[in-house]
């Protein structure tokens, strides 16, 4: 039987639709296809908007739901098609949804695009709604790319934290015994800084993070922002933006500042947050980069400044796999464990009582 899936992702980062055909016959994953389904605007701002609290919720989400359950599906039909794979080959898709709220400590979380348009429009036996049933065993539903990120990454003899950088920052710790595997997310990624570049620019991020390298960092804010209790916490953890947003940035920013410094600013504190949630495991090894982030050359000088000579920094395109798809491929492998009834979450990651089969499956 074919070892294919399609994993759809779209992050905190609210940017637009991952599409990846992955095939698992192998020990390492390949990727055979990808597509990446840019949001139009009005979309966006209809999720962003959901992201918070507003008037005439209820209704505005389940606009939005149908729309995105069209946008994946629509997407999984561009994917297909340029794969020239007959969509009767896959065995499943495995949808991460957008997420609109994610409050683990109320024991909530809710991601929308509805798996109902997927399989039906595509055909395909669709699994969604990952996190919630790890949250049903107490734990904080996320994250839950760890378990790929070993799967895939993992080597013998090697400390490597794995770091995807997209509107939130999540951290996987491989030690190299391959033993008490850690991750959690660090805090934010690129959320701050494409929301600092929105408010003075119409762009919706810092292209390499030029703008932000023409800035000097604010040391005494730098030191403000990471004292935040969230930077503190002990894993499990995990965030969103509807905590870390301009709201969040507002209550630190008490003096007048150079917009261009802030950016500056905020660009060290993702670097800084990342490194400071890794040192604490790890004293020497590789931080591997993926998602976004990557390409934010004044954010990856950062960290590597940051990370000192005792770790080297770069993104898991040396590794073999391409940073803007791991992600992806992170739900593609999740809708296979759940199909083969196998685990998808890590107790020791999540903090769930025990570990669980993820997602709703929706026939084809
Ligand atoms: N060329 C670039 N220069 C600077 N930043 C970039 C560039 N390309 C992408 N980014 C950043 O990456 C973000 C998108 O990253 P990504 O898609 O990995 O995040 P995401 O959608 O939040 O995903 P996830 O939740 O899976 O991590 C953009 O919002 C932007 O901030
Ligand atoms: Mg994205």
């Amino acid at each position: 039987m074919s070892e294919l899936y399609i994993g759809l992702m779209s992050g905190t980062s609210v940017d637009g639709i991952d599409a990846v055909l992955v095939d698992f016959s192998q020990p390492q994953p390949r990727l055979i296809q990808s597509y990446y389904y840019k949001f139009p605007a009005d979309l966006r701002q209809s999720i962003l908007a959901l992201c918070l609290p507003g008037a005439d919720e209820i209704k505005r989400m389940g606009d939005t739901d149908i729309l995105l359950g069209n946008a994946f599906a629509d997407a999984v039909q561009v994917l297909i098609q340029e794969s020239q794979i007959s969509s009767r080959q896959i065995r499943a898709i495995g949808c991460h949804g957008q997420t609109i709220r994610h409050y683990p400590d109320r024991g909530y979380t809710l991601q929308i695009g509805d798996p109902n348009i997927i399989a039906a429009k595509t055909q395909i036996t669709t699994i969604a709604d990952f996190r919630r049933r790890d949250m049903a065993h107490g734990g904080q539903g996320a994250p839950l790319v760890p378990a790929f990120h070993q799967a895939v990454f993992a080597k013998e003899g090697i400390n490597r934290a794995i770091v995807n950088i997209g509107g939130i920052a999540n951290v996987t710790l491989l030690n190299g015994n391959k033993k008490n595997i850690l991750g959690f997310d660090t805090g934010p990624g690129n959320t701050l800084l494409d929301a600092w570049i929105e408010k003075y620019f119409q762009k919706s991020y810092d292209e390499k993070g030029a703008w932000g390298s023409q800035g000097n960092i604010d040391n005494a804010l730098l030191e403000k922002l990471l004292s935040d209790p969230y930077f503190h916490l002990q894993p499990p953890k995990s965030t969103g933006r509807e905590y870390f947003n301009l709201e969040w940035l507002k209550q630190y920013l008490k003096i007048e500042r150079l917009p261009v410094d802030v950016q500056a600013t905020l660009t060290a504190l993702t670097a800084h947050s990342i490194v400071n949630a890794i040192t604490p495991y790890f004293s020497e090894g590789e931080i591997v980069v993926c998602g976004g982030g990557v390409y934010n050359t004044f954010l990856m000088d950062h960290l590597q400044q940051k990370a000192a000579s005792s770790f080297s920094v770069y993104s898991t395109h040396s590794l073999g796999v391409d940073p803007n798809w791991v992600e992806g491929m992170a739900f593609a492998w999740l809708a296979r464990q759940t199909l083969a009834q196998e685990p998808g979450n890590m107790m020791a990651i999540t903090g769930a009582s025990q570990p669980a089969i993820l997602g709703g499956i929706y026939q084809r």
